[in-house]
C-alpha cells in the first residue's frame, strides 16, 4: 500500500503529510483540547438538570457510541446507579420512567440511535439528547428532552468530534447527581489534550514522537491492543475503532485482566512477526494485582517490548485524554504510513446507503 518513501520519512515531511491526509485529520485529532473546551460551554447552557435516576442508558453507534463507554468507566467506581451503553436498536427490558436515556448521535441520523430513542421515549424514560441536528434533535424537540447541538464544521467526521460528543453526554449524568462536578476536569483534560498534541502531534519528528513510533512498528501487522483499567480498556476499543475507520486495517482488541484468560491463547508461542501488541495502561485504575497479572503474561508469550503507553496521573478524564490522544495520533499516522485516506469511511457509507435505500 505505501508508496516510495519510508514510513519515517512520510510522518517528519510536513508536505507529504498533508498530502496524505487531505481531509485534514491530523488537525482535527490536534484541536480536541479546543473541542473540549467548547463543548463544555455548551453543554453548561443546555437546561440538563434532571432528577438522580434509577439507571442511566447511552445508546449510540460507532464514534458516537463511544461516549457511552466512557460514562460507564467513568461512573464505574463512584456512581451509585449502573449506566449502560447500548450499540443497537433495542433498549434493555428494564428501560421506564426511572431511566435517564442519553441518545448520542453525530449526525442525529443514525437508524439504530433512533429506534433506540423511540423505545426509550414509549417506555417513558427521560430523554437528552447530544447531536448536531438531524432526526434526532428534532426528536428532541417534539418531545421536549433537552438537546445539546454539537459543533460540526463541514468535513468533520464524527470520530473526530469524540470530545464535542463526550462532554455533553458526561454533563447529562452529572446534571443528574450521577457524576460529581466536572468542569475542573475537563479544562484539565483539555489542557492535556493539548499537551499530548505538541508531543504527538506532526512537528514531533519521528524519533521523539510515540504515536509515530507506534504507528511505524505496526504497518503491515496485526495490531493486538489491551487495555487495563475500566478507562484503559474502553481506550483498547477506540485504538481498534479509530485503527479501522483511519487506516483501515482489522485490529483485535480486548481489556486485561480478562485477556489473561483467554486472548493469550491466540498468541501461544509469540507474537512472530505478522503481530504487534498495543498496552494502553491506565495504572491508576488497575486493580493492585493488574501489574503482576500484565508482566505474567508477557513473560509467558515472550513479548519483550510491546508498544505500551500509559494514562499517567490526574482525573479520569485526564488520564483517558492522554490515551485517546495517542490513539487517534497513532491510528492517523499508521493510514498515512500505509498510503491510506485517514478520513473517507467508503464501505460505511456503502453499507448505510444500501440499508437507506432499503427502508
Ligand atoms: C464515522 C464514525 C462512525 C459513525 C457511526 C454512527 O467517523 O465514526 O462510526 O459514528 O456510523 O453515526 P453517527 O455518529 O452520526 O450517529
Amino acid at each position: 500500500m505505501s508508496g516510495a518513501a519510508p514510513g519515517a520519512v512520510v510522518l517528519d515531511d510536513k508536505e507529504l503529510l498533508a498530502q496524505r491526509d487531505p481531509g485534514g485529520m491530523l488537525g482535527e485529532v490536534a484541536g480536541a483540547g479546543d473541542q473540549a473546551r467548547a463543548a463544555l460551554r455548551r453543554a453548561e447552557a443546555a437546561p440538563l438538570v434532571g432528577p438522580l435516576p434509577e439507571v442511566v442508558v447511552v445508546a449510540g453507534m460507532g464514534g458516537s457510541g463511544v461516549a457511552g463507554d466512557v460514562l460507564a468507566a467513568l461512573a464505574f467506581a463512584s456512581s451509585a446507579v449502573p449506566v449502560v451503553a447500548v450499540k443497537g436498536d433495542r433498549l434493555p427490558a428494564f428501560v421506564g420512567p426511572g431511566t435517564l436515556l442519553v441518545a448520542v448521535s453525530y449526525s442525529g441520523n443514525t437508524a439504530e440511535t433512533l429506534s433506540a430513542v423511540e423505545q426509550g421515549l414509549a417506555a417513558g424514560a427521560r430523554l437528552v439528547a447530544v447531536a448536531s441536528g438531524g432526526a434526532l434533535a428534532e426528536l428532541a424537540r417534539r418531545h421536549g428532552g433537552p438537546l445539546v447541538t454539537v459543533e460540526a464544521p463541514p468535513g468533520r467526521s464524527p470520530r473526530a468530534a469524540l470530545w464535542s460528543l463526550l462532554i455533553p453526554v458526561c454533563s447529562a449524568a452529572e446534571a443528574a447527581g450521577v457524576l460529581p462536578p466536572l468542569r475542573d476536569q475537563v479544562l484539565a483534560a483539555a489542557d492535556a489534550l493539548d499537551a499530548e498534541a505538541a508531543a504527538l502531534g506532526p512537528a514531533a519528528p519521528s524519533d521523539a514522537n510515540p504515536a509515530k513510533q507506534a504507528a511505524l512498528q505496526l504497518v503491515d501487522r496485526l495490531p493486538v491492543v489491551w487495555g487495563s483499567g475500566q478507562l484503559g480498556a474502553v481506550a483498547a476499543a477506540r485504538f481498534r475503532t479509530e485503527c479501522n475507520e483511519n487506516a483501515k486495517v482489522s485490529v483485535v482488541s480486548s481489556a486485561l485482566p480478562e485477556a489473561n484468560h483467554n486472548d493469550v491463547m491466540g498468541l501461544e508461542g509469540g507474537l512472530g512477526p505478522g503481530r504487534a501488541l498495543v498496552l494502553l495502561r491506565d495504572e491508576a485504575g488497575e486493580h493492585e494485582r493488574d501489574g503482576r497479572r500484565i508482566a505474567a503474561a508477557l513473560e509467558a508469550l515472550g513479548v519483550e517490548g510491546p508498544v505500551l503507553r500509559r494514562a499517567g496521573e490526574g482525573s479520569g478524564l485526564v488520564r483517558l485524554a492522554r490515551l485517546t490522544a495517542f490513539t487517534d495520533f497513532a491510528s492517523t499516522y499508521l493510514a498515512i504510513a500505509r498510503g491510506v485516506d485517514p478520513t473517507p469511511i467508503r464501505t460505511i457509507d456503502r453499507v448505510k446507503a444500501a440499508l437507506a435505500a432499503a427502508r
